[in-house]
């Protein structure tokens, strides 16, 4: 979640454009119907032969993409009461015990998965202000007092109303404490309001007055005092928090089950956790437990309480491994955001020659942080934004490896450890022959290089731009892991899949400079199928999960998504606003549409 962003604009669907997307080999070619509408009043049922041998029970639908090689297409499935899939079928079983298979409506694909999001973090976003794209002090005053309205009470000492979303550069200058306080409602109430890239909160006067008279300044921070006081920046932020009353394990419960039924309504049956503490961990290990309470596949990423550690205590007390939550994995950072100029680069940026940003961590404790955890058996994941912290990160997993070349072959070292660089945004073009020959993956968020593509060539120069950032398609071989960083982006699959089909915003539908037709950097572009991948097998292998999720076959995990129609046969654009019927866990249905239910 290290970066900046520009404001979101405000959401806005289409249904403009029918050109099919390019390229697709998903529709069931024997497939010719027509789109199943919705039934306002279906009843769902089971085609349940379960009466004889066993109590699998078999779905068929109006057409089934599988992804797998063997078997692509196909039109029914059984399910073990495991959730586990244990037959595809081309055809509905004949049938001897005079069982009919219902056909039910819609056509399916495998469960998808976010390759690199937050889920607590996307909880409690769920549960505070949404402030991006606001365009005005007033808007984010009516936005808040309309949270307040639908939430009585919260703004208390003990339980602060919180937001994300503003960015100074919209809302025409820093914001102050005072600037809330013109609304009579918000008067003396406890608010802090994160900045987009959540690198500042801007609290109001109430929580200004717990610091006391004078504030001093904190290394490493910025507190901003002109034209007022109320806004924090990073290592000053810790005044804050320090103040803030945290939400509770009981709350972080509530977040967890609302980002989960959230994440289920566009298609996600998983998503890689990209760094959560030893604390958070534990929740999600008593959660886990109970099946009614977490419907998710999560695959976490280990955040040592201090960050760019080695806390090998911490993180055993915490090793899971089953099919609804691994922890297996750590977290490392690299640098920071580019928007701010905090990514580190092997050149000076071209708007700010005076400066190569900055990394989080030295050579030499990221080399050694990387072969203690691979060492101890965990996957190191190492988020890196800039292509001198790609080269360092890329520096400390070779050497990683190390313990296992040369007694074996590197691909099979890399296949056992599947070491991940986060973002993976700005890569020299040596680099990435690096990570092939390394076997490191690359764990790419399609949406982000829309959110940036409107100042990236002003930070890179057009050269470095076209040459090393936001590359898509040349990093297909090297088996990227898509995603979208939610919060910080929306974690929308298809909206995904849309940026790196069109290389346009999925908000917008358009390209750098307003450019409807024309995509950012398009030799990069994905076609469908490849994006899809990145959402289904390119998440699981980089999980360690090939084979059990991603896909339809014999053996996999029972997970799947039911569209309206096969996906190759939606126009691109509807990529943008797509709307499942219904997403499955391990046999069970977690979200069916409105319409659908
Ligand atoms: C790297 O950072 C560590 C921890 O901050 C420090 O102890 C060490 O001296 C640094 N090494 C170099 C070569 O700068």
């Amino acid at each position: 979640m290290d970066r900046d962003k520009q404001a979101q604009e405000p959401r806005r669907s289409s249904k403009e454009s029918t050109k099919p997307v390019r390229n697709s080999a998903l529709s069931s070619p024997w497939i010719t119907a027509a789109i199943a509408a919705c039934v306002a009043a279906f009843a769902f049922r089971f085609s349940d032969w379960s009466k004889t041998q066993n109590s699998d029970r078999t779905y068929c639908y109006e057409g089934v993409a599988t992804l797998s090689d063997t078997k692509p297409a196909a039109r029914c499935f059984t399910v073990s009461p495991s959730g586990e899939f244990t037959a595809v079928l081309q055809q509905p079983p004949a049938s001897s015990t005079g069982v009919t298979y219902e056909i039910l409506p819609g056509y399916v694909i495998p469960g998808l998965w976010d390759g690199h999001g937050h889920l607590l973090q996307y909880g409690e976003f769920l549960h505070s202000v949404d402030l991006f794209g606001s365009e005005s002090a007033d808007e984010v005053r009516a936005r808040v007092v309309q949270y307040l309205d639908a939430h009585p009470g919260v703004g208390a000492p003990g339980e602060w109303l919180r937001g994300v979303g503003w960015d100074q550069m919209v809302l025409g200058g820093m914001p102050t404490a005072e600037w809330l306080e013109q609304d009579e409602r918000l008067k003396g109430l406890h608010i802090m309001l994160d900045r987009v890239d959540v690198h500042c909160v801007w609290v109001s006067q109430a929580v200004l007055d717990l610091l006391g008279p004078d504030v001093p300044d904190v290394p490493g921070g910025e507190i901003v005092r002109d034209p007022g006081m109320g806004v924090f920046c990073d290592n000053a932020m810790d005044l804050i928090t320090a103040k803030w009353p945290r939400p509770d394990a009981a709350k972080k419960k509530r977040f967890i089950r609302s980002a989960m039924a959230e994440l289920h309504k566009v298609g996600l049956v998983g998503m890689h956790d990209a760094g959560a503490t030893p604390e958070d961990l534990q929740l999600f290990r008593d959660m886990s437990q109970d099946s009614s309470d977490w419907t998710l596949r999560v695959h976490a990423m280990l955040e040592c309480k201090e960050r760019n550690t080695f806390c090998p205590d911490e993180a055993s007390a915490v090793r899971h491994q089953d099919d609804f939550l691994s922890i297996r994995s750590v977290k490392l950072f690299g640098d920071g955001a580019l928007g701010s100029w905090g990514s580190a680069m092997l050149d000076p940026y071209t708007d700010r020659p005076d400066t190569t940003g900055s990394l989080l961590v030295n050579a030499s404790t990221l080399t050694s942080l990387a072969a203690s955890w691979s060492a101890a058996g965990w996957q190191v994941c190492i988020h890196a934004i800039g292509d001198l912290a790609a080269r360092l990160a890329l520096d400390s997993l070779e050497a990683a490896l190390v313990d296992c070349h040369p007694a074996r072959e590197p691909a099979e070292c890399s296949q056992r450890r599947r070491f991940r660089i986060e973002h993976a945004q700005i890569l020299h073009p040596a680099d990435r022959a690096r990570m092939h020959a390394l076997g490191v993956l690359p764990s790419v968020q399609p949406t982000h290089a829309t959110s940036d593509m409107a100042y990236a060539e002003l930070r890179l120069g057009r050269e470095r731009l076209t040459t090393e950032a936001y590359r898509l398609k040349s990093l297909l071989p090297l088996r990227p892991v898509l995603g979208s960083d939610f919060p910080v982006e929306p974690p929308d699959p298809f909206q995904g899949m849309y940026a790196a089909v069109t290389r346009r915003s999925p908000k917008t539908g358009l390209g750098p400079g307003g450019d409807a037709k024309v995509g950012f950097l398009m030799d990069e572009a994905l076609t469908l199928d490849e994006a899809l991948h990145g959402f289904t097998g390119g998440v699981a292998y980089g999980g360690f999960m090939e084979g059990r999720a991603g896909v339809i076959q014999e053996g996999a995990l029972a997970d799947w998504v039911v569209l309206d129609r096969p996906l190759g046969e939606y126009g691109v654009e509807d990529l943008r606003s797509m709307r499942v019927r219904e997403t499955w866990v391990g046999g069970r249905r977690v979200y069916a549409r409105e319409d659908c239910r």
